[in-house]
C-alpha cells in the first residue's frame, strides 16, 4: 500500500506525530474503555505459570524490551532475562522449562531475532512474537502473537512502533501480574488509568515540539552527546543516543545516571551536551544529584522533566523540556517522544537524509 507524507516533510516526523493515535488504536486492542480492565487478545499461554522471562530483540526494539523488564519485575515480580538477539542465539544459555520468551520486532523479520525465536522453541520455552506486520515469519512461528497496531512505518529509525511496543507490553505487565496474583485490584485500577491517559499526554508532549526544536541548534554543534536516565528512564536514554547517532550521525551515548561517574564523566566539558531523563519518581534526586556532577564539570544540561521536576532546577539547566506529570509506570513511553523530535531536528539542521540514513536498513534480514 502506498502511504503518503501527509503534510509533513520526512515519514519520521509524520510517524512521530502520528503516536498518539496510534498508541491509542494499538490500546483499544487489550483495554475494555465500558469496564477499564485490561484484556489481552488470546494468547495460549497460561501466564499464571511463568517462573522466567526471557526478552530478545535488536535495535530499538529491544530497548522497549529493556523497559519492560523494569516493569515485568517491579509490577509482576518476574525476573527477566534480556539479551540483543545476535548475542542470545550463540550464547547457549540455559532456558528454565515454564519459562517464556518474548520477542519484540517491528518488521518481524529481522535474521537475528528469528533465529533467536527458533532457537528458544527448539529449547522448549513458549514463544510470545510482538510485532508491527502480521503476516510476518515470526508471527507466524509463535506460540502466540501480540500485534502493535502502529501501522506502517516506512522512516528506517523506529518511532511509532517503539511507542506502540512499550503501550502493549505494558498491558501485558499488568495482565500478567494479575494472573499471578501480583497486584491488587486498586493497584491494577492506577496502572491501567495511567495507561489509558497516554495517548492524551502524548499529544501534549507534541504540541511542546517548537521548544525542541529551539533546543537543536545547540545540540547540532555538538560532537558527543550523553543521554542519562535511571529505571525505566535508562532505556530512554539508550533510546535517545541510538536516534540521534542513527540520524544525525553525532556520537552519542546513553548511560544509566548512576554509572556516569565510572567513566563517561571524563568526557563533560562544556562542548558537551547532556540530555537527562528525570521525571518526578522515587529515583529523581538520586538522578538530579547526577545532574549536578555533570554540571559542575560545565556540562550543557537539557533537562526533562514535569512541571514539579522543572521547578526544581529553575534555569540553572543550558535547556528544559516541560513534560505532562504522569504516573511513573507510563513515564517512558512519554519521554520517548522528545528525544525522538530532538534527533530529529537535529537531523534536520545537519541535512541528513533522515527517512533514510547511510548505512542503516529498515529490517536487517541477513546476519
Ligand atoms: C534496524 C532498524 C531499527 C530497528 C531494528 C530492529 O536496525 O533500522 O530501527 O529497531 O532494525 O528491527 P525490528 O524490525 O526487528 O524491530
Amino acid at each position: 500500500a502506498m502511504v503518503g507524507k501527509g503534510n509533513h516533510r520526512h515519514y519520521m516526523l509524520k510517524e512521530i506525530f502520528e503516536q498518539p493515535a496510534v498508541i491509542g488504536e494499538t490500546l483499544r486492542s487489550m483495554w475494555n474503555p465500558a469496564s477499564g480492565i485490561i484484556e489481552l487478545p488470546p494468547v495460549d499461554i497460561d501466564l499464571a505459570a511463568v517462573s522466567r522471562v526471557t526478552i530478545v530483540a535488536c535495535g530499538t526494539s529491544f530497548l522497549s524490551g529493556m523497559v519492560a523488564k523494569y516493569w515485568f519485575e517491579r509490577v509482576a515480580r518476574i525476573p527477566v532475562d534480556i539479551d540483543i538477539a545476535s548475542e542470545f542465539r550463540y550464547r547457549d544459555s540455559p532456558l528454565e522449562k515454564g519459562g517464556l520468551s518474548i520477542f519484540i520486532s517491528q518488521s518481524g523479520e529481522t535474521i537475528d531475532t528469528l533465529a533467536a525465536l527458533r532457537h528458544a522453541k527448539a529449547a522448549g520455552q513458549k514463544t510470545i512474537a510482538i510485532v508491527n506486520v502480521p503476516e510476518s515469519t515470526m508471527a507466524r512461528e509463535a506460540d502466540g502473537v501480540l500485534p502493535t497496531l502502529a501501522g506502517p512505518e516506512i522512516g528506517v529509525a523506529s518511532t511509532k512502533a517503539f511507542t506502540c511496543q512499550l503501550v502493549l507490553l505494558a498491558c501485558l505487565v499488568i495482565a500478567t501480574a494479575r494472573a499471578r496474583g501480583a497486584i491488587d485490584g486498586a493497584a491494577e485500577a492506577r496502572l491501567s488509568n495511567a495507561i489509558a491517559e497516554v495517548p492524551s499526554r502524548a499529544a501534549e508532549v507534541l504540541n511542546g515540539d517548537e521548544g525542541i526544536q529551539a533546543l537543536a541548534a545547540q545540540v547540532a554543534e555538538a560532537r558527543d552527546v550523553l543521554y542519562i536516565g535511571r529505571n525505566t528512564g535508562y532505556p530512554i536514554a539508550l533510546e535517545g543516543a541510538l536516534k540521534l547517532k542513527e540520524i544525525s550521525y553525532i556520537h552519542a551515548e546513553g548511560y544509566a545516571a548512576g554509572e556516569l561517574k565510572h567513566g563517561p564523566i571524563a568526557l563533560i566539558d562544556e562542548t558537551v551536551p547532556v540530555i537527562v531523563i528525570a521525571p518526578s519518581d522515587d529515583l529523581f534526586e538520586k538522578t538530579f544529584s547526577n545532574m549536578q556532577e555533570v554540571m559542575a564539570r560545565g556540562g550543557k544540561v537539557i533537562f526533562l522533566s514535569d512541571e514539579k521536576g522543572c521547578a526544581h532546577i529553575g534555569d540553572a539547566a543550558w535547556g528544559t523540556i516541560a513534560l505532562p506529570a504522569v504516573h511513573p509506570f507510563v513515564a517512558p513511553i512519554l519521554y520517548a517522544i522528545p528525544v525522538q523530535l530532538l534527533a530529529y531536528h537535529v537531523a534536520v539542521l545537519k541535512g541528513t537524509d533522515v527517512d533514510q540514513p547511510r548505512n542503516l536498513a529498515k529490517s536487517v534480514t541477513v546476519e
